[in-house]
């Protein structure tokens, strides 16, 4: 019923804010600094220009694709976030089900706050791929791998745009601790948001995916487990050590990304962590298209932040990336309404999608290509 007026990704936002605690869904929402990365990856998929044709037979579609070498719905691809039990009680295994339903990947991070175990268990035929952090204990991450291949994960995520946490200023002004602390205001708040503290209170502590516990600000955490230090010789290391597919998230620019390449990756996320990490960091919409050019048909080249509608997936696709990955559109629905939240969010983008590519006048995702969609000049490369 509280879906019933969820039409867009906006719409699952506004649910979402005032279902949860404000500083909860600022965890989500916001971004580093002074937030100007996220907006512009957002803007430059809005001043995308379409380019439709007509008399086509579009009575039926295919959305359906080829995503890291095997078939997926759409060409979506739910992101990594951390402490997603923290939005919704229910977190990644409620993730997990929606996508797999879908028949989409999901990524569940090295700090998700369900065991890699439990979420490979509760979709065991599904596509889910596992995101690594290299902790500075290298020996933590070495038992973490072997868990994520025992456990049969597809693919490995290496996320590199992380050497430290980057300043989320409403984290900070909140207070926001990893698990959420007791303090006058958050008792305040509990009456206005009852149903996610009771949730909270009567579920199980957040448990990490491979954290054995902690207690504080996200880059407290950062700062503590997370090894500054990686280079390209940890991911030679990697992709001897790691047979399935290997993916690198967070690469922002063609040279990194032309290195990376070389390297043998599967596939790159042109991404800036939704702009949480470098404020005004290059907008990976823009950088896509010189990108695919450099990298050629070495390796696959995803795309995240800021999309928000099916006609950016298709956007997505028209500019050379093979699929586009959300981070904060499936959590809003996650916070509005749990699993059917979740499957809300996915809904939308295949019914926005599917009508797009009729719009268009394209009958498969295979088609789109260049011809049907263009940045406008302030965003051309
Ligand atoms: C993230 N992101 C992220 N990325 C990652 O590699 N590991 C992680 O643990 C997290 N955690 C995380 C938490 C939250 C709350 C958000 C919103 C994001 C980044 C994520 O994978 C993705 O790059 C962005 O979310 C994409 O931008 P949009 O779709 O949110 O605009």
């Amino acid at each position: 019923r509280r879906l019933a007026r969820a039409h867009t990704i906006a719409d699952l936002r506004t649910i979402a804010r005032r279902r949860t605690p404000g500083s909860v869904f600022d965890y989500v929402d916001g971004a580093a600094e002074q937030e100007i990365g996220m907006h512009r990856a957002r803007n430059a998929f809005e001043s995308v220009e379409l380019h439709p044709r007509v008399l086509r037979d579009v009575s039926r579609v295919d959305a359906s694709t080829d995503v890291l070498g095997a078939r997926t719905a759409l060409p979506l691809v739910l992101a990594p976030t951390g402490f997603t039990r923290m939005m919704h009680h229910e977190g990644e295994i409620a993730v997990a089900r929606a996508a797999a339903r879908a028949g989409i990947p999901y990524v569940l991070s090295t700090m998700g706050t369900t065991d890699l175990e439990s979420v490979r268990a509760c979709a065991p035929t599904a596509r889910q791929w596992f995101q690594l952090y290299l902790w500075k204990n290298r020996e933590a991450s070495e038992a973490l791998l072997e868990r994520a291949a025992k456990a049969r994960y597809e693919a490995l995520v290496l996320t590199v745009d992380t050497p430290v946490s980057g300043a989320r200023m409403r984290d900070i002004r909140n207070g926001l601790t990893i698990p959420p602390a007791l303090t006058p205001r958050t008792l305040a708040g509990m009456a206005m948001r009852p149903a996610w503290w009771m949730n909270i209170l009567t579920t199980e502590p957040l448990r990490f995916a491979t954290l054995s516990s902690f207690d504080g600000t996200v880059a407290e955490l950062v700062g503590e487990m997370f090894d500054p230090s990686v280079t390209t010789e940890d991911l030679r290391w990697l992709r001897e050590r790691w047979t399935g597919k290997l993916v690198v998230k967070g690469v922002q620019s063609i040279e990194d990304a032309r290195m990376v390449a070389d390297l043998g990756v599967d596939a790159i996320v042109l991404s800036n962590h939704g702009g949480r990490q470098l404020d005004r960091a290059p907008t990976p919409l823009e950088l896509l298209p010189r990108v695919v050019d450099a990298v050629g048909h070495d390796c696959e080249i995803l795309i995240d932040t800021g999309v928000r509608t099916g006609a950016d997936l298709l956007v997505a696709r028209a500019l050379g990336a093979s699929a586009a990955m959300v981070g904060r559109p499936y959590l809003y629905g996650l916070m509005a309404a749990g699993e059917q939240g979740v499957e809300r969010a996915i809904e939308i983008f295949d019914t926005e999608y599917v009508r797009t590519m009729r719009l268009l006048g394209v009958a498969s995702t295979d088609e789109i290509c260049a011809q049907h969609a263009s940045l406008r000049s302030a965003h051309r490369p």
